[in-house]
């Protein structure tokens, strides 16, 4: 399958991309991991998209679209795959578009996580993420680590990140009302979008977006 997962920051994109992606055996593909990937490595892509980051703005589509280009083209996605965090424009979408249209496939599904902003100020300000493992997401108070500051996935050192600071937290909520939104629009319009609420237990957001792509969790998947 070819899902896109679509939200405001802190919706859970990521949380519940990890779990869906584990269920469907396909890669979860989040342009924020590959753009912080490059920042760790410290490559010219990196430092570029870096401020961007910080300043809860969108990196530079001709930038975006290349990375995502080169990630699509690996074969690991010939069977499908998860898109967290892309496209976020229309530009975006329309160079997605035409990417699948070269491989003659389309999307699927496109779930919209709908959450209230106050919630998502909640969820970002006590995120804490994993130095080692990207998909290793926590919340001081909603899925604190056993021991704190420690992942209890691997051991890693947990963080937070620096674009999850009050100031940067409204910049990007209004990137996504302005610049996002209308993404939402362009798929409605193909007729692929289901809107799922993204309020309540991971595990009961997981159950709604496992129906709306017509599957059920299975207990014994680990998922
Ligand atoms: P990106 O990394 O994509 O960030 P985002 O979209 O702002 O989303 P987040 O990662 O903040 O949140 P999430 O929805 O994944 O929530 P999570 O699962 O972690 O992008 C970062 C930046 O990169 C952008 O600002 C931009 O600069 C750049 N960028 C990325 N893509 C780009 C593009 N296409 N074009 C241009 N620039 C781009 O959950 C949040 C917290 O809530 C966690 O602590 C979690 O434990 C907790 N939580 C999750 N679910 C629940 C629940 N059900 N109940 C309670 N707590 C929960």
């Amino acid at each position: 399958m070819r899902i896109l997962l679509i939200g405001p920051p802190g919706a859970g994109k990521g949380t519940q991309a990890v779990r869906l992606a584990a269920h469907l055996s396909i890669p979860h593909i989040s342009t924020g991991d590959l753009f912080r990937e490059h920042i760790d490595q410290g490559s010219e892509l990196g430092r570029n998209a870096h401020a961007h980051l910080r300043a809860g703005r969108l990196v530079p589509d001709d930038v975006t679209i290349g990375v995502i280009e080169e990630r699509l083209a690996r074969p690991d996605t010939e069977a499908g795959f998860l898109l967290d965090g892309f496209p976020r424009n229309r530009a975006q979408a329309e160079a997605l578009d035409g990417l699948l249209a070269d491989s003659g496939s389309k999307l699927d599904a496109v779930l919209e996580l709908e959450i209230p902003e106050a919630e998502v100020v909640e969820r970002i300000a006590g995120r804490r993420l994993c130095r080692q493992g990207r998909d290793h997401i926590f919340h001081v108070d909603y899925s604190p680590p056993a021991a704190p500051g420690v992942c209890d996935v691997c051991g890693g050192e947990l963080y937070q990140r620096d674009d999850d600071r009050e100031a940067t937290i409204r910049k990007r909520l209004e990137v996504y009302r302005s610049e996002t939104t209308p993404v939402v629009d362009h798929y409605q319009a193909q007729g692929v979008v289901t809107a799922i609420s993204a309020v309540g237990q991971v595990q009961e957001v997981l159950d709604r977006a496992l129906i709306a792509i017509g599957h059920r969790r299975d207990d014994a998947s680990g998922v």
